[in-house]
């Protein structure tokens, strides 16, 4: 039996329709969203694209996508066909404006057919070079202007620079109220990422030693195996880190260090997140060098399999020197985190898929201690798996069994597989719903956005100044290049991986 309260009326209208973000991560979105019974009672999809497709040709395509990328693949359970008949296909050329009317026509017939005017959904899953014209004639549509129940949702990357992102900001901004616009950053989304908020500030344990006092380091590795996927066009218009630290990893910052925020208010939030991000140290162009490393991947093997280098993949220049891992060194000057660095490294064909915050606290002094004892002697660290784990562990310190004083680390560990079910919804299931309902604290503000442009626009300047010398400069199934070692190595610190339960 239905116990929550489902959004109100929705029309959705998908730009980029027949693409792949809509067949992967949106469709089967939505489809888990109507079978846990939140999508609302009244609801209409309407898929937006150039090519070709009648209703029945475009419901079978994203059903093909379902049963390969659905969290519930084999669901079938009869819902398809009733979800299937909210699914229309609208054939348009996005660029010419005339067309934009079919548009206006359908909300006209839903809202008759609803009884009442539903909340207008535009998402735009299409290249980011296409949004700003779409936006532009979506505005005269008049739809726009009613900021209760229209929204527009932009994925990411939102713009291409702090220029950029500035100059799409203003142009939303004035067609759209603040409210209305739902840039995307799907991490957020993430269940294991939510839950940090609920770690950091629903126990008394960690908060009053999350600070400088306490905790020596923080590290943040989001590593992917597979490589540029066949989307070698668009990120040789972007790297690593505008693909991943920009966005995403910035965004992991904000949940680690953050102040405690007085409501959930989506704005209160998300002023807190913009504090620390205003927070962070400026890295000049000049010091780029000292704070941030690239790295490109050569041809190699990964998985018993032989794998192209980057410069070999499709639609890759044979000369590019397009950073496809990134590794920066990030302080915060502020009262909670004045030197306590924050080490970030992201990268395709790496060693292993695995996103994982580490927060190392500093070493007990162990005086105490027979000098034997303290042969293993390991500092406290937290834990916090994103993925594909989903889990948190807590190293510390216990007593070996038997007659003497041997200490060794072990793990307290809270595993989501063990606790729950192991469904957990999708990022994109509750990133769709929240935008239903209207809550933007998921969403990225946009004082945020150019304030995490702002962060990274000297690196990038400065890469691109000094084109790199050694690309490629690792190998598939490592761990990057070597002076990612280096760049905390300076400090003392050395890369975690995800340690292995109960043993160092
Ligand atoms: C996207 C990037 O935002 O995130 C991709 O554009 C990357 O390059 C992906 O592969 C990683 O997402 P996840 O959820 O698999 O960690």
């Amino acid at each position: 039996m239905q116990t929550h309260k489902r959004p109100p009326a929705s029309l959705l209208f998908i730009f980029g329709g027949s693409g792949d973000l809509n067949y992967r991560k949106l469709t089967p979105a939505l489809y888990n969203l109507f079978i846990d019974e939140w999508i609302p009672e009244k609801f209409d999809i309407v898929g937006i694209g150039r090519s070709a497709f009648t209703d029945e040709s475009y419901r079978a395509k994203l059903l093909d996508g379902i049963q390969q990328f659905s969290r519930r693949k084999e669901e079938q359970n009869g819902k398809w066909q009733e979800f299937s008949r909210h699914i229309s296909y609208l054939q348009m050329d996005a660029e010419n404006e005339d067309e934009y009317k079919k548009i206006a026509d359908i909300v006209k017939t839903k809202e008759q057919e609803f009884g009442s005017h539903p909340n207008v959904i535009f998402y735009m899953a299409v290249a980011p070079q296409l949004v700003p014209d779409i936006a532009k004639k979506l505005g005269p549509l008049n739809i726009c202007a009613d900021t209760k129940c229209t929204r527009i949702v932009v994925e990411k990357p939102f713009g291409h620079d702090l220029q950029s992102a500035h100059e799409l900001n203003k142009l939303l901004m004035s067609m759209f109220d603040e409210a209305q616009i739902y840039r995307i950053d799907h991490y957020l989304g993430k269940e294991t990422v939510q839950n940090i908020l609920a770690l950091r500030f629903a126990n008394a344990l960690f908060e009053p030693i999350w600070n400088k006092n306490y905790i020596d380091h923080v590290q943040i590795t989001a590593a992917e195996t597979v490589g540029v996927e066949g989307r070698g066009g668009y990120y040789e218009t972007s790297g690593a880190l505008r693909d991943m630290v920009q966005n995403h990893i910035l965004q992991l910052i904000c949940m680690v260090a953050m102040e405690a925020p007085v409501s959930f208010d989506a704005d209160e939030i998300r002023n807190k997140k913009v504090d620390v991000l205003n927070a962070i140290r400026k890295i000049t162009k000049e010091d780029a060098h000292i704070y941030a490393v690239r790295g490109q991947y050569s041809e190699g093997w990964i998985t018993g399999e032989k794998v192209p280098g980057y410069r070999q993949e499709k639609s890759v220049s044979p000369d590019s020197n397009i950073d496809t891992f990134a590794a920066v060194k990030f302080y915060i000057d502020n009262w909670r985190w004045q030197d306590v660095p924050f080490y970030v490294r992201t990268g395709k064909r790496l060693h292993g898929k695995t996103t994982i915050i580490t927060i190392q606290f500093k070493p007990a002094p162990n005086y105490a201690f027979p000098e034997e004892a303290s042969e293993t002697w390991r500092a406290n660290r937290l834990t916090i798996s994103i993925q594909p784990e989903m889990d948190i562990r807590l190293r510390f310190q216990a007593k070996r069994p038997g007659q003497s004083m041997i200490l060794n680390p072990v793990d307290m560990l809270f595993s989501y597989k063990d606790a729950y079910d192991g469904n957990e919804p999708e990022a994109y299931e509750t990133l769709l719903l929240d935008i239903m309902e209207g809550n933007a604290t998921l969403f990225m503000r946009s004082d945020q956005v150019e304030a995490a442009w702002k962060i990274i626009m000297p690196i990038l300047e400065a890469w691109e100044l000094r084109p790199p010398v050694d690309f490629p400069n690792y190998a598939p199934d490592s761990w990057g290049p070597e002076d990612a070692e280096a760049l905390i190595a300076r400090n003392g610190h050395n890369w975690i991986t995800l340690p292995p339960l109960h043993q160092e």
